[in-house]
């Protein structure tokens, strides 16, 4: 194992009030696999990030990172990562050439071998062409690319990427993610952070989903998704909704029925169940309703997404909130 947590808690003291910002984590990440933290704004993932990468200390709790106890041996826990913060931190006024070079020396390499580092990943990250201007007139995605090759200028086992994709285009996201992959295929392991449900999905190998401080769901993100079990079929009902949850509930294919509450502007509620066959339920499901004189105002079917683990663990909608 790479990371492994145990109770990791961190609380915030601010003007007389405490924030439990992390409640008792416990987190394995293996060798070389991208691991993701998944959850909403606020949720505790840069926390958990700024904890595990030396910048914060638990208030309570152990985590060993790359065979180094947190807490005791933090100077070689820090030699043995790269981090990349969420704000991203380039200067400006030098070249990314410059500023790659300076880093390797931050991290005790020759001028030369230095140097030779900076064109690796210069081109490794196609900052090839960029590389002698100054930072300052980088497009957003070029900046957040020079991030994470300051990130691993010095070789890094394990990577630590704090949102890499907010603000990028689909493009540069998309770039983005295979860049994360080829770090990952030569070896080094990745622990990101996101709050894009199709990101950690695609990209991730393994992810923990964290909400209010706490794991809610850890896993492959197939195995999550079988875990909510079945398709998901919503309809919007615009009146009589609780009658209608009460006569589609009663149906012995569906396995579980929640409503959600009424849209103000349209009054419609969405009703989700989760059955084992959507297409054969969903004629079932809509004579049931026609036979009460219920019209649906909308109807959808899909496979489980992760959007599915985090309602079903948190009785909120990812999508939502963002
Ligand atoms: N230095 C601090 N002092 C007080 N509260 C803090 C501090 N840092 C974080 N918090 C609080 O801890 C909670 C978790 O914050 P954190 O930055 O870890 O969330 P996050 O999951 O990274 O969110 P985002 O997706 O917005 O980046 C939030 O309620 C935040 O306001
Ligand atoms: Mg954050």
């Amino acid at each position: 194992m790479l990371i492994e947590t145990k109770g990791l808690k961190k609380t915030f003291k601010s003007r007389g009030k405490e924030v439990e910002a992390v409640r008792g984590v416990d987190l394995a990440v293996k060798e070389g696999e991208v691991f993701g933290l998944l959850g909403p704004n606020g949720a505790g993932k840069t926390t958990t990030m700024r904890m595990l990468s030396t910048l914060i200390e638990p208030t309570e709790g152990h985590a060993v990172v790359c065979g180094h106890d947190l807490a005791k041996e933090s100077a070689n826990v820090r030699r043995d990562i790269g981090y990349v913060g969420q704000e991203g931190g380039t200067w400006g006024e030098v070249t990314a050439r410059e500023e790659l070079v300076m880093q390797g020396r931050l991290y005790g390499m020759s001028k030369r071998r230095a140097q030779q580092r900076a064109l690796e990943v210069l081109a490794a990250f196609q900052l090839e062409d960029y590389a002698d201007r100054t930072v300052k007139t980088y497009s957003g995605g070029q900046k957040r690319r020079l991030d994470i090759a300051l990130g691993i200028m010095h070789e890094p086992k394990l990577l630590f990427l704090d949102e890499p994709t907010t603000g990028l285009d689909p493009q540069s996201r998309a770039h983005m993610w295979d860049e994360v992959r080829a770090l990952r295929d030569r070896g080094t392991a990745i622990f990101i952070t996101t709050h894009y449900l199709d990101e950690a999905d695609a990209l991730c190998d393994r992810l923990a989903i964290i909400d209010h401080g706490e794991i809610v769901a850890e896993g492959t993100p197939l195995d999550l998704k079988k875990a909510v079990a079945g398709d998901v079929v919503a309809i919007g009902v615009a009146a009589q909704s609780a009658e209608a949850v009460e006569l589609l509930g009663a149906k012995d294919f569906v396995r579980e029925i929640e409503s959600g509450e009424p849209d103000p502007a349209t009054g419609v509620a969405l009703l989700r169940m989760y059955v084992d066959d959507g297409a054969a339920a969903l004629p079932e499901l809509l004579r049931a309703l026609d036979a009460q004189d219920i019209s649906p105002a909308s109807i959808e079917l899909h496979r489980p997404s992760l959007d599915d683990v985090f309602l079903k663990q948190t009785g909120r909608s990812l999508r939502e909130e963002h």
